[in-house]
């Protein structure tokens, strides 16, 4: 392989095409279930409850077990170790229930058998009794019920938030119900566990956090870690569906493949898959603000009541994270917000893009229009004259030092032609037609870093084969997002080698111990530095040697576009290594990296929980139509920040992604159990994710080419993966205008989300009285 000095591809900064972009697009890409499978290969099919809440009165599996092709079941009293999946140590998540069901969807036991489809129709031939008791569904009649919470609650305090609230000049309430979202990954659950000998185990799976995949496989199995190997080449998407929800699949595997001495996969139809793992938390909120005739906040109060489920998974932090994002962009010179996870008898919600910060950003939009819609004025300018300034305290006690929204909402506002646009969205309304239309400019700042401060570290490993290809492993995991390719970029820059002499493995836990869930958008700032950590190690190694061969002083030697100089030589990288090799230089490298100057104290609600914000903004226009309640995005247009970006072209790609997955959260995806618990939209049937056709029919996106993370982020980019997909809120906020349009804005719409054609319709209908 020989590099060629004038077209080196891929370093950092470039557009790099996605890795796997062409095998995404040809079939070509291996999944797990595209893995090859031994020749002994048995399937599993989970058994779930069909009660919210009961006691196991009777199990009765003689039916199933007397099915062709079935191997046995497995149930709670077949676990060798702990029967708990829970990524937190409270023991809350069994993997089978153990005589009492939680709700309706919760797996009580597994069929092996020699097909899947034997499995799948074994488990439908079990009797399950139960005795049922009383359910609590939504968060409010849980708090009515008295069921408690699931995790601690938390509440974030600075100042005096009752007596601002009491002198505020002017103050507005209300309640916003906030749906949930399932995460609607193209490829589902999926796991496949091989037995080695003695107490080995190695599962494939698609996971965003293979590290805790294995500490739960070995205490479920009550082995050592070290015992249990996992594997994952990419996910068909995880949006934070695989943070934790993956354990159980990936414990199942591992119970049956131990038990029987086989290789067991297990991949539950989408229904179940929909009813039986957790999703986005919805919450109910309940809010004050107060303010005074020029629209500045003065103070804001607050609840946030999140439908946690039956356990706590990770709602402690994605609650806490609703809060750290309850003030957006805003200051708030006095203020008090709490949250209440509330246990529910629903499946355990976790995370999923944003993590909880999407359900506090709505509510500083809601309180913004509030403000404006009651003071008649455009809800941009109230916007700007609540933005944070520089030295401001959020609610958490965290410096504000690197805002950037003023530039951004102006330079948005220009290239968008907010203002005539708005005009000839008054305009048009005023015409008093059945169509109205909606305009809404908002903005978001999204804290970066893990807030439980210990998983801010990653490591890599780099290796250089006396050929000079190299390998690069790191401990992050590929789910579409394209973190493989920005990681092996940073390494390509620091060698000044091509891309493809680079090659990307699979994440596993033989190579990077310890690693954190590829997750809070953080993949690339940590795993990103670890491989440049490691890049460097093996350089400084190079250089020595390189100056003592080619006899040159240390900083003679440099790494140029495929080759190293020293002084005058200029030698082919391909070339050094190979000498390096032969004078016994080692070539390989562990690197490691930990966030620095970030500390959370929960107890006080005071620290530096996020190393940065990132920023952006959208401004989207719809249609409405008021006698269906139907609705287009005519436009959108966003401008966002990433620093300074690693691959814009992929950066573009999250950005995209994210707008359109948040739009289709506070629009048409719908989650809606019947009154006994039961789960009724769990197919592409009845849960209406965006399509192709609902993308906005004129979509500019751009990114920020001027903005520089402040902080000594890799290569100062910032983090992409969560912050843009609440720039969908601009879509809700126009859909609000166009609905209040129909009573002369004279009150806001307020929409509860999503706002489905049913809500806008119903809306429609209350402001006309
Ligand atoms: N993009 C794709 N294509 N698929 C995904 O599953 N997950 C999102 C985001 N972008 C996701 C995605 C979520 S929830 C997170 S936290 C980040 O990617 C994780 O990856 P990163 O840290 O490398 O950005
Ligand atoms: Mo993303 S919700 O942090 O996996």
């Amino acid at each position: 392989m020989k590099d060629d000095a004038n077209a080196i591809g891929g370093l950092a900064h470039q557009d790099t095409a996605h890795d796997s972009a062409i095998k995404h697009v040809t079939g070509r890409a291996d999944y797990t279930d595209d893995l090859a499978a031994p020749s002994n290969l048995a399937h599993a099919y989970l058994g779930l409850s069909q009660c919210a809440h009961g006691r196991i009165t009777g199990m009765d599996f003689a039916d199933t077990l007397a099915s062709p092709g079935v191997l046995g079941v497995l149930t709670a009293d077949d676990i060798p170790g702990v029967n708990d999946v829970s990524p937190n140590g409270k023991n809350d998540d069994p993997i089978f229930a153990d005589g009492l069901v939680q709700f309706w969807g919760q797996p009580i036991f597994a069929v092996i058998a020699e097909t899947r489809d034997q499995a799948r129709r074994a488990a439908h031939n079990a009797r399950i009794d139960y005795d049922p008791l009383p359910h609590a569904l939504d968060p409010i009649a849980a708090r009515d019920a008295g069921m408690g919470y699931v995790t601690d609650p938390l509440t974030l305090r600075r100042g005096d938030a009752p007596t601002a609230m009491a002198r505020a000049p002017r103050r507005i309430e209300g309640r916003f119900v906030i749906g949930g979202q399932d995460h609607f990954y193209l490829e589902g659950q999926i796991a496949m566990a091989l037995p080695g000998e003695d107490e080995d185990v190695v599962v494939n799976v698609s996971t965003q956090h293979p590290s805790e995949v294995q500490h739960m496989v070995a205490h479920v199995l009550k082995v050592p870690s070290h015992s249990v190997v996992v594997n994952v080449r990419r996910m068909g998407g995880g949006f934070g569906g695989k943070e934790t929800q993956m354990n159980l699949f990936a414990c199942v595997a591992a119970l049956a493949a131990k038990r029987w001495n086989r290789a067991v996969k297990i991949r539950p139809d989408r229904d179940d898959d929909m009813i039986a793992t957790g999703k986005r938390h919805d919450f109910v909120v309940d809010y004050a603000v107060g303010f005074d005739d020029d629209g500045r906040i003065r103070a804001v109060e607050g609840d946030w009541y999140a439908r946690c489920g039956f356990s706590a998974d990770l709602s402690g932090p994605v609650t806490d994270r609703a809060l750290f994002h309850a003030d957006n962009a805003y200051f708030y010179p006095d203020v008090r917000v709490s949250s209440h996870p509330m246990k529910t008898n629903t499946v355990s919600n976790t995370a999923f893009r944003g993590f909880g910060g999407p359900q506090g950003v709505i509510v500083a939009e809601r309180m913004i229009e509030e403000i404006a819609y009651a003071l008649g004025l455009d809800p941009l300018e109230v916007r700007r004259r609540n933005l944070y300034e520089n030295g401001q305290l959020t609610p958490y006690h965290q410096e504000v030092n690197d805002q950037i929204l003023p530039r951004i909402l102006d330079e948005l506002e220009a290239s968008s032609d907010y203002k005539a646009r708005r005009q000839a969205v008054l305009d048009w309304n005023a015409e008093g037609g059945v169509i109205r239309k909606g305009i809404a400019l908002t903005p978001v700042k999204f804290g970066i870093s893990f807030t439980a401060t210990w998983f801010n570290q990653a490591g890599a490993l780099v290796h250089i084969y006396s050929d000079g290809s190299v390998m690069l492993n790191h401990g992050g995991t590929e789910m579409g997002q394209g973190l493989n390719t920005k990681v092996a970029q940073v390494v390509a820059e620091a060698f000044q080698c091509d891309i493809k002499r680079i090659k990307i493995t699979r994440t596993t836990t033989e190579k990077v111990p310890n690693t954190s869930a590829t997750a809070a958008s953080s993949g690339t700032d940590l795993n990103g530095m670890a491989a440049l950590d490691a890049a460097e190690q093996i350089k400084a190694r190079l250089v020595e040697f390189v100056a003592e061969r080619w006899q040159v002083p240390p900083d003679a030697v440099t790494f140029v576009p495929g080759h190293i100089r020293a002084g005058d030589h200029q030698i082919p990288f391909t070339e050094v290594i190979k000498a390096a090799y032969m004078a016994r230089i080692h070539l390989s490298a562990a690197g490691f990296y930990k966030t620095p100057k970030i500390h959370w104290d929960r107890a006080t609600g005071k620290g530096r929980p996020f190393y940065y914000y990132a920023y952006g903004a959208a401004v989207s226009e719809v249609t409405v139509d008021t006698l269906t309640g139907e609705y287009v995005i005519d436009r959108a247009d966003v401008l966002h920040d990433v620093g300074r970006s690693l691959n814009p072209a992929i950066d573009k790609g999250q950005v995209e992604g994210a707008f359109v997955q948040g739009t289709g959260w506070l629009t048409t995806e719908e989650l809606w159990w019947d009154a006994g618990g039961r789960l009724r939209t769990h197919a592409p049937s009845t849960y209406k994710v965006p399509l192709a056709s609902d993308r906005p029919r004129i979509f500019n996106v751009k990114l920020t080419d001027w903005s520089e993370a402040a902080e000594r982020t890799i290569k100062r980019s910032k983090a992409v993966g969560e912050p843009p997909f609440m720039l969908g809120i601009s879509v809700f906020e126009a859909i609000n205008m166009a609905v209040a349009s129909v009573a002369d804005y004279r009150e806001p719409a307020r929409l509860d989300a999503p706002a489905t054609p049913e809500r806008v319709l119903m809306a429609i209908e209350r402001l006309r009285g």
